[in-house]
């Protein structure tokens, strides 16, 4: 192509509006610029319908799961979960799906992660001894957690992934259906009752979730680290084993 052709074909474009040589995609520079903040707003609406119909499907979901082995696979079944990734095993719940005591944790650690059990490290170990002072053994609970997998390097759940696993958590609630839920430490209690106060103030007293009677207590991590607390474990034990013998 000639010189004078080259630069006549240059002008043509700008003309035409092409003085941009580096976007992926043609862009109208005709449309004014209402126009294009409309196209703007009609994406992020189209975007947000879209995850409030992800939100509504999900939701949809895991309410129709009808048993712990549907619910287990739901959950197993999410990708987009940077725990996951990191985590070697998921740990979704043990113990006795039909007993009246339901204990929730806040999340594996490494030996539960190692295994794809809930509590079977020390804290496990001193949870054990616990129900054991008051005459219940590991095997007539049913074990689980706020999230199902290890949060890297034993970090606390962030809000957003309690968050997202709440509605498991509940489903798994409701088709356990205990007639007590003892939920160990302040991640578990405040994803649970959703109040202000920290477990300090919330433990010892019993609290009501979906007419469930929920007692608080100190995480056994927690009491491992911190002995001199465990007269107030106690005493939350009592309440506990009082209950029981109440119920039944
Ligand atoms: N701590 C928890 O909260 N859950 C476990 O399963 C183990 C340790």
């Amino acid at each position: 192509m000639e010189k004078d052709q080259k630069i006549s074909l240059l002008e043509w474009h700008l003309e035409a509006g092409a003085y941009s040589l580096i976007d992926e995609k043609p862009q109208d520079l005709t449309l004014s610029d209402l126009t294009s903040q409309n196209i703007a707003q009609n994406q992020q609406d189209e975007k947000n319908t879209t995850n409030a119909t992800k939100a509504q499907n999900t939701k949809q979901v895991i309410e129709n799961c009808n048993n712990l082995s549907d619910l287990k696979n739901l959950i197993s079944r999410i990708e987009t979960f940077n725990i996951k990734k990191t985590a070697k095993n998921m740990v979704f719940g043990s113990g006795n799906e039909n007993g009246d005591i339901m204990v929730i944790g806040e999340a594996p650690g490494s030996e539960e992660d190692d295994l794809g059990m809930p509590f079977v490290g020390a804290a496990g170990k001193l949870l054990d001894k616990m129900l054991h002072s008051i005459e219940i053994s590991r095997s007539e609970v049913y074990v689980t957690n706020v999230l199902p997998w290890r949060p890297p390097a034993n970090r606390k759940p962030t809000p957003s992934e309690i968050e997202v696993f709440l509605p498991y958590l509940l489903k798994h609630i409701d088709l356990i259906d205990p007639k007590i839920v003892i939920l160990l430490g302040g991640t578990a209690a405040s994803a649970i009752l959703n109040l202000e106060e920290g477990i300090t103030k919330l433990r010892g007293k019993w609290h009501k979730f979906n007419k469930i009677d929920v007692m608080p207590m100190y995480h056994p991590a927690y009491l491992l680290r911190q002995p001199s607390q465990k007269k107030q474990a106690w005493a939350d034990l009592l309440e506990i084993k009082n209950k029981l013998i109440n119920l039944i």
